[in-house]
Order: C-alpha cells, then sequence, then structure tokens
C-alpha cells in the first residue's frame, strides 16, 4: 500500500464529508487520501483551513501537486474521474442533469438541516428566530416529498451521486433532527434508506456523536 497523496479536511459530522467519504469507499479509493480532523463552526472557524479554502467550508481536498479543490460537488466530481470502474456521476445525456439535479436537491436538504443545527446549538434560545427556523423545515419537508413520490425508482436503480448524496442527506437528519420524524411521512423512502445503510460504504461513514 503506498503512502495517501491526497489530503481531505474532514469532520465525520458533515455530511458533505460523509458524501466524499462514501464515494471514496464505493470507488476503492480510501488508501489515496489522509484525514486531517477540522473542527469548525461558522462563529469558530478553522484557521489551517481557511488558509486553503477562504470560506473555512468541509470538506477541502488537498491535491497531490499541492492545489486545493471544494466544495464538495467539485470533490466528488474530480475523484470520480480518478477511478476505473463505472463513473457514479454520468458524464453525460439526461442521466446526468438528472442525478445531478437530486444530488442538488439532497445538498439543499443538508444545507438547511446545517442551518438549523448551527441556529439551535449556537445562538441563545431567546435569539432563535421561529419564522426562519420552519421556512427551513418546510424545505426539507417538500423535498422529501418530491423525493418519495418522483425519485424512489431512480434512487434504487443506481448508488450513485444522487444516492449517496440523499442517504448522507437523511443521516444527517437522523444525526441532528430527529425531531423532524421524517420516516412518518416518506414510508418508501425510509425503507430504501434501511437498505442503503447496510452498505459497506455506509456503515464505514456513519456519524456518530
Ligand atoms: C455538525 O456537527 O452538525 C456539523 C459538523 C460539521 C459540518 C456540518 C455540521
Amino acid at each position: 500500500m503506498s503512502a495517501p497523496s491526497m489530503t481531505l479536511f474532514h469532520n465525520p459530522l458533515s455530511p458533505y464529508v460523509r458524501k466524499v467519504m462514501v464515494l471514496l469507499h464505493e470507488t476503492g479509493q480510501t488508501d489515496r487520501v489522509a484525514l486531517q480532523h477540522s473542527q469548525l463552526t461558522p462563529v469558530s472557524p478553522d484557521l489551517a483551513l481557511c488558509e486553503d479554502n477562504p470560506l473555512g467550508k468541509i470538506p477541502a481536498l488537498r491535491l497531490a501537486d499541492g492545489n486545493v479543490i471544494h466544495d464538495s460537488r467539485v470533490i466528488l466530481d474530480y475523484l470520480d474521474h480518478q477511478h476505473v470502474g463505472n463513473p457514479l456521476i454520468p458524464r453525460d445525456g439526461p442521466a446526468r442533469w438528472r442525478r445531478l439535479t437530486l444530488a442538488s436537491l439532497a445538498d439543499g436538504i443538508m444545507d438547511a438541516a446545517v442551518m438549523i443545527r448551527y441556529e439551535q446549538a449556537l445562538r441563545a434560545p431567546e435569539k432563535h428566530w421561529d419564522q426562519w427556523l420552519d421556512g427551513q423545515r418546510e424545505k426539507i419537508r417538500r423535498a422529501l416529498v418530491l423525493l418519495e413520490t418522483d425519485a424512489i425508482a431512480e434512487l434504487t436503480s443506481h448508488f450513485d451521486v444522487a444516492a449517496i448524496s440523499v442517504a448522507c442527506a437523511l443521516g444527517y437528519l437522523d444525526l441532528r433532527h430527529p425531531d423532524l420524524e421524517w420516516r412518518a411521512a416518506n414510508p418508501q423512502l425510509a425503507e430504501w434508506f434501511f437498505e442503503v445503510s447496510q452498505r459497506a460504504s455506509m456503515l464505514a461513514t456513519m456519524p456518530k456523536v
């Protein structure tokens, strides 16, 4: 086994990082990447990370040549070009745009869920903006309805960028927002998530607090 040639700014609780880790597992590339732990919030940035990504966001990936790429979508695309198996992001055609749109929907669920988490964990309760929190929850609810009613067959057909992204978004809801009880309104999605959660890549990257 050769030494890892890339370094990933990593936190096991980040759903965006988890997408990258799942893709590395699915494509047999985990040995190529060293993990650098990054502890951060919007109000306490990781200064070492900020030198490589001024936005201070994870994941960021330092390549063998020293260049740093981000965000998670760019990193997934890069890593999907570094293996010889079937691409997990379709290279062209309608499938490419559909799968990337489903992945974008999942990223939007993560965005809303992480925003809620920051509001609840970092701001004093008397400063919580309830209307804004409800707006974020509504985004999540609407996105899940679309996945439940329109995308189950597509998610089941391939464990690719779309499925990985949705699985990581649902995993983050379970981690930080079990109160949302997303399974109640989305039974097919719940069944699909139960199945994909048994994959080695998902088990190896399960977030734990
Ligand atoms: C979290 O602890 O919820 C978290 C950590 C890193 C990035 C995003 C969320």
